[in-house]
């Protein structure tokens, strides 16, 4: 084989963000937005990547001497992939990346976890070693704590299963959820969010607070499963208000930002049934649940608050091998 091109969706956590860190359900939905990876062998024992759209045009290291030249951060996830898969296979060959995405790496969609699914299949097709899904996941968490240290991997099992999600770390519970629809909007706030900041800031609450937080945590899985069965059913009203509950759980853990509250009221007075940030919080998204006929008005509403409405469907297809050669 010559060479391979694999894509992997984004995605959006709908409910349980932070609690999912401590091994609580989260729901989350794979997005209609991807990034492709194209591997192939080069005749020298370089490893050579082009990612135009993080500003780099071409990186060079000699392959397997991963560590010994500084890597690039926006790199950092694809040269943790490709050593984690070097290592485990005792591989040498030359190798030639190039990566292509179809969202913007600032909306928070999980470009990281995105890559990282994308190119160890890519990797997996080009040395013809079939693995699991399961396999794929290990590997690719493995990797993203190498570089990350902290996550729960929820992004990892959207990008490489797809559809929507119930999640608990490390890839223990991953439950298709069948659904035919789900009409959210999403905002993007402008502010581009620091995931592993904002762990770490939880986590050293629910050090000072133990309980509480535990109280918080336990509340938040009640609603992932309540969530869960008003989505199977389109209960839209009812799915909005467990939104609003999450998000009043979220700020109790100090995660949300004047900014945030700002657009989810704004959201909610223009009509929505529901809404909440999607991720770590500290930026990023919001999505919001509104009645048809309310929804134009809210996206409005949003944009004059200086929110970003950005076009996405949800419970899209999971990664996937598109070519090779
Ligand atoms: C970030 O999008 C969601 C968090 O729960 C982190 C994670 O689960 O890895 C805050």
């Amino acid at each position: 084989m010559k060479y391979v091109v694999a894509a992997a969706p984004g995605k959006l956590i709908l409910f349980g963000e932070h609690a999912v860190v401590y091994g609580y359900p989260c729901l989350v939905s794979a997005l209609d937005q991807r990034i492709q990876v194209r591997v192939s062998f080069l005749k020298k024992d370089d490893l050579v990547i082009a990612a135009p759209q993080l500003g780099i045009k071409k990186f060079k290291i000699k392959i397997n001497a991963f560590g010994n030249k500084s890597i690039p951060k926006e790199l950092s996830f694809l040269v943790a992939g490709v050593k984690r898969f070097y290592q485990k296979y005792h591989l040498q060959k030359g190798l030639s990346i190039a990566t292509q995405c179809q969202f913007s790496f600032k909306f928070g969609f999980g470009s990281s976890s995105a890559v990282m699914i994308a190119l160890l299949l890519a990797l997996a097709k080009l040395y013809q070693i079939k693995l699991t899904k399961k396999q794929v996941f290990k590997l690719a968490y493995k990797a993203v704590l190498e570089v990350q240290k902290v996550g729960s991997g929820f992004d990892l099992a959207a990008a490489l299963w797809g559809g929507t999600l119930l999640y608990q770390k490390p890839a223990k519970l991953v439950k298709p959820i069948k659904i035919k629809n789900l009409p959210l909007l999403v905002c993007y706030s402008g502010i581009k969010a620091d995931t592993p900041t904002l762990i770490r800031q939880v986590l050293e609450l629910k050090r000072k607070k133990p309980q509480k937080i535990k109280a918080i945590f336990k509340k938040i899985r009640q609603i992932v499963f309540q969530a869960k069965t008003y989505l199977e059913k389109e209960k839209w009203p009812e799915l909005g208000k467990l939104m609003n509950e999450n998000q009043k759980l979220l700020q109790k853990l100090n995660v949300s930002t004047p900014l945030l509250n700002k657009l989810l009221n704004t959201a909610l007075k223009a009509g929505a049934w529901g809404a909440k940030i999607s991720g770590a919080g500290g930026g990023d998204n919001i999505i919001i649940l509104a009645p048809q006929a309310k929804r134009k008005a809210v996206a409005e509403a949003l944009k004059k608050a200086g929110g970003k409405i950005i076009k996405v469907k949800l419970n899209s297809q999971g990664a996937s091998c598109e070519s090779h050669f």
